[in-house]
């Protein structure tokens, strides 16, 4: 009977072997260090994120880099103008050595912590905050590095000079051969290839990399075929990790058969002990039905995003808070700032308003209040106990990695009555 436990996950110039489970990142800290920590002690391989990463830092080490930041740049809290708006890079690669540097301290067992870094935080400077946020997170011992949405053709060239460009692990996520080319040409330049590439299909949580109204006519399973084959015409042997809608050990097991090099997943852990999300939220996501999940543009990125419809997050009208987060400022705006102006001129009062185009993003990440989500999330109550006051039991981390790990069958293993 096929199960992950039959296969290994193998990189070039390294020689050991790693459970083939990768916990994907999930930004802003809902991939937390204890759920990349545990992972790692069971031997797979488990993401922090660097997303907000002033923010995360903030919150666990009381560093107060988001309200400074705020203090300096006040002058253009009223304004839709936040070109004046920078950030400080002594900050970003403090708030990473506290974030970063502090789970390497704390990491036990054979496997791996890397970070994913979103590229499409453009910080209203992407080539000197990418360039440090890169940099500072190898300076400061991450295993490896997993670059995603908004792939920066340069990146590898940013860490060209670090002593750990070639020690370090980097990999990138794709949705298409067409995005993988260019990336693969230009990071010969480099002379380094990547030591994994993660294929993302339709069905994963966060941002994705299909249309709006397309992402429903791809499949994981062909894509990921079509990177193996384009690897292969390429002489190139690189691992290919499969992401989005990987459900049970079984779906995994499949993927692995078929010449996977590990599995990417992440709904599943968002109803752990060790996820970052507020327990609400997790009752949020287990009461979740098919009808539930959508996909909208409500990303101020530019790329579609899935998530529930409930998700607080949808025709709010919270102020721009670019001063004090403005991850996503490019030119010195963001799609939000400009959907929440449309919304405040078209109202009557000025007061009187809701902005459905778009969300600010950064705010109601940091305030856990859009709920993005594989498209499986409603499965996630068949994976637990309802418990007598109608709450479903949240899961350890472990429990949900061994289940991946060890079952068959398409079997679920539900944990202990608590
Ligand atoms: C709550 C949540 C947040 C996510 N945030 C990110 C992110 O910040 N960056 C990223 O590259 N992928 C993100 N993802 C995608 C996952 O890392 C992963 O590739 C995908 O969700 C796997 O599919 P699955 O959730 O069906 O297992 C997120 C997924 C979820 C569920």
């Amino acid at each position: 009977m096929s199960k992950v436990d039959n296969f290994r996950l193998k990189f070039a110039n390294d020689n050991k072997e790693y459970v083939p489970i990768m916990i994907g990142g999930m930004g802003v800290d809902i991939s937390t260090s204890e759920l990349a920590l545990t992972a790692a002690r069971l031997g797979g391989i488990g993401h922090i994120s660097d997303s907000l990463i002033t923010d995360v830092s903030d919150r666990k080490f009381d560093t107060t880099f988001v309200s400074d930041k705020r203090k300096q740049f006040r002058g253009s809290l009223n304004s839709p103008d936040k070109s004046l708006i920078q950030f400080n890079m002594i900050d970003i690669r403090e708030a990473t050595k506290l974030h970063i540097g502090k789970t390497m301290e704390a990491k036990k067992g054979d496997g791996l912590v890397f970070v994913n870094c979103m590229e499409k935080l453009t910080m209203n400077n992407t080539r000197d905050t990418l360039k440090e946020r890169l940099n500072s997170a190898l300076d400061y011992g991450i295993d490896g590095i997993t670059l995603s949405a908004g792939l920066h053709l340069n990146s590898f060239a940013m860490m060209q000079e670090n002593k750990r460009f070639h020690d370090a692990k980097l990999g990138i996520i794709v949705s298409s051969v067409r995005a993988l080319r260019p990336f693969l040409q230009r990071a010969k330049r480099s002379n380094r290839m990547p030591d994994y590439i993660v294929v993302e299909g339709p069905l994963a949580g966060g941002h994705l990399g299909f249309g709006l109204d397309d992402w429903n006519q791809y499949r994981l399973q062909d894509i990921f075929i079509e990177v193996l084959n384009y690897l292969k015409e390429q002489h190139l042997e690189i691992p290919v990790i499969p992401a989005g809608g990987i459900f049970t050990g079984t779906d995994a097991a499949n993927y692995l058969t078929d010449g996977a090099g590990a599995v990417q997943v992440a709904t599943r852990f968002t109803v752990t002990e060790e996820c970052g999300l507020p327990d609400k939220v997790k009752q949020e996501y287990f009461r979740a039905e098919e009808d539930d999940v959508e996909v909208n543009t409500t990303s101020p990125t530019g790329y579609p995003m899935r998530m529930l419809s409930y998700s607080p997050s949808i025709g709010g009208k919270m102020k721009p808070n670019c001063e004090s987060l403005g991850y996503l400022l490019e030119n010195g705006t963001c799609s939000y700032v400009e959907a929440y102006e449309k919304a405040k001129n078209a109202s009557p009062d000025g007061k009187t308003f809701e902005v459905f185009e778009k969300t600010c993003l950064c705010t109601h990440m940091q305030l856990y209040q859009c709920y993005t989500c594989g498209h499986y999330v409603y499965r996630l109550k068949d994976t637990t106990n309802r418990l007598p006051d109608g709450t479903y039991q949240i899961l350890t981390a472990e429990h949900v990695f061994k289940d991946y790990q060890f079952s068959t069958d398409n079997q679920i293993l539900k944990p202990q009555l608590s």
